[in-house]
């Protein structure tokens, strides 16, 4: 999981320099593929539930899921949320940030920041003989006293040898409850936050997941091991 982790956070850092107008989001996932690929890795997301692409690239509103298409086209003053997956010798690393284009709002930069904070806080919690709930509250105390929302239809989990594990890890809720964390558990964190309302939809292609009102959103993830040492965050390069 060391390994997967570490190729997924190398290839969301080289995606995250190409981040200039002009580039289209496919550009971005053919990058990335060809790099999974020469690594002797597989991209988890392409062919997952049927996604027909090897990452997300979310701009904007757009929350998480985003499809890379030849036409979507970055520019100047965007965000962009990269999410990359990667299984390597039968385990998967899943990491996820969102980037500036250039120039952008100062509440943008905030947004940004205020996110990664919050998968800090989270990150922080995870350690053995602490909850579950705790790894929840401190992602959304974080993000909601910055003024922004938790978006409460997607969340993180457990991974492993599948993406997705047992168990899920809701962006909110109550400190001191839920299940204890053990040594050995591997947790993707990963907080969505709006700018303002935190209500969402899928657009029709059945993926691309936007905020309602049409403001801002940010996504940052990371595999996070939980350790006798403390939380070793498996996807940081
Ligand atoms: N990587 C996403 C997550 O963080 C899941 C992407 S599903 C896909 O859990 F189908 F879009 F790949
Ligand atoms: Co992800
Ligand atoms: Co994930």
């Amino acid at each position: 999981m060391r390994r997967a982790g570490r190729l997924a956070g190398l290839v969301l850092k080289e995606i995250s320099r190409l981040m200039n107008p002009g580039v289209t989001t496919k550009d971005l996932d053919v990058r990335a593929e060809k790099m999974i690929r020469d690594a002797g890795a597989v991209p988890t997301f392409l062919g997952y539930c049927g996604y027909p692409a090897s990452i997300c690239a979310s701009l904007n509103d757009e929350v998480v899921h985003g499809i890379p298409h030849p036409k979507r086209v970055l520019k100047e003053g965007d965000i962009v949320s990269i999410d990359v997956g990667v299984t390597l010798d039968g385990f998967v690393g899943d990491t996820a940030g969102t980037f500036p284009v250039g120039r952008v709002s100062e509440e943008a930069r905030r947004l940004l920041e205020t996110t990664r904070r919050s998968l800090e806080k989270g990150m922080e919690q995870a350690r053995v003989g602490r909850r579950l709930g705790d790894v929840s509250s401190a992602i959304q105390v974080c993000a909601e006293s910055a003024g922004f929302s938790v978006v409460r239809d997607y969340s993180g989990h457990g991974i492993g040898r599948q993406m997705h594990e047992g168990p899920s890890i809701p962006n909110f809720g109550a400190a001191g409850t839920g299940i204890r964390l053990e040594e050995g558990l591997v947790l993707a964190l990963e907080p969505m936050i709006n700018q303002s309302d935190w209500k969402v939809k899928v657009l029709g292609d059945g993926w691309t997941v936007v905020t309602r009102d049409g403001g801002l959103s940010a996504h940052f993830e990371h595999t996070v091991a939980v350790t006798s040492d403390g939380p070793e965050i498996l996807t940081s390069v």
